[in-house]
């Protein structure tokens, strides 16, 4: 990988002071995957296809380090993830993301949850939208509406604000049906962000989102009252440890304190209470 180059170039474009150098080396290692961040397609070692997500000169915290945590916690909390690390170039951090649409050579079908719906764009969509989707056109139907709810506990426990139907994705495993895609392009928002964000809807009436919502709609995910606890309590005993798994990625005490908000807050003392 050459993540050193990269990210020159791509530092050396937002402060406007590129070379044609740097201009060639990001034409040649672009990609044309969507999406709000700088990023490029990177190969690994093994010849696999990732995708390293950039900082942004703009950025008040290392948003690469709370998307790499958020996918450590997440799969600790039984979600499929895509796979994940940071690589840290200076005090820089840089997400690489193991591209899920490709098997050697071939290119499995992807497309957004939104597309899957057919949602017009600025239609934001709700979870339980989502759930009447994964029963019309998933494969192993049971499975993913587990798995969707599961995401959903996790993004309000991991106050994932970044959760927009585009966020959510799947792929053709079997022709003509669609699985949900590991999960990817989970970030912790901190309270002070929050506004300027608006998260997926539980379900298509909800205003304030909140656990016991959640916990009501899930029959709408085909999960009895039991099987929903054990779900939240598994997120919420991953999501609780945020800090300790911090640690354990060696992130900076001063990178996690800026996480802080997003791993503790009122739903987070809900769940607690729900959970007895
Ligand atoms: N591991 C992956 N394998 C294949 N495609 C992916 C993978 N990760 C992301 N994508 C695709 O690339 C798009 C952009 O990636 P991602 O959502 O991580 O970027 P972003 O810039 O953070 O997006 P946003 O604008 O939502 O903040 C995704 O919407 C998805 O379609
Ligand atoms: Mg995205």
């Amino acid at each position: 990988m050459r993540l050193n180059t990269l990210l020159h170039a791509t530092d050396a474009i937002h402060s406007e002071t590129e070379t044609a150098q740097d201009l060639r080396f990001l034409l040649g290692a672009g990609s044309p995957l969507g999406g709000a961040r700088p990023k490029s397609a990177v190969s690994l070692a093994d010849d696999r296809i990732a995708i390293a997500k950039f900082p942004k000169p703009d950025d008040t915290r290392n948003i690469a380090a709370g998307e790499i945590l958020a996918l450590t916690l997440a799969q600790q909390a039984g979600i499929q993830v895509a796979e994940h690390r940071l690589v840290s170039v200076g005090s820089q951090g840089v997400a690489v993301i193991t591209r899920f649409d490709r098997v050697k050579n071939t290119r499995l079908p992807f497309i957004s949850a939104a597309s899957l719906l057919g949602l017009p764009h600025g239609e934001p969509g709700a979870y339980t939208m989502l759930a009447d989707g994964i029963r019309q056109f998933g494969d192993d139907v049971a499975g993913d509406l587990r798995e969707l709810w599961r995401r959903l506990i996790f993004s309000l426990l991991a106050s994932n604000y970044d959760d927009h139907l585009r966020n959510h994705g799947f792929l053709m495993h079997q022709p003509g049906r669609w699985s949900l895609s590991p999960a990817y392009d989970l970030n912790p928002v901190p309270e002070i962000d929050r506004v300027r964000m608006s998260k997926t809807a539980i379900t298509e009436e909800q205003q304030e989102p909140s656990l016991a919502l959640a916990l009501d709609a899930a029959a709408r995910f085909g999960l009895k009252g039991t099987e929903a606890k054990k779900i939240l309590r598994a997120v919420f005993t991953a999501t609780s440890g945020w800090r300790k798994t911090g640690r354990q990625l060696r992130l900076k005490a001063s990178t996690l304190d800026a996480y802080a908000s997003a791993f503790e807050h009122p739903l987070r003392d809900e769940a607690n209470r729900l959970l007895g």
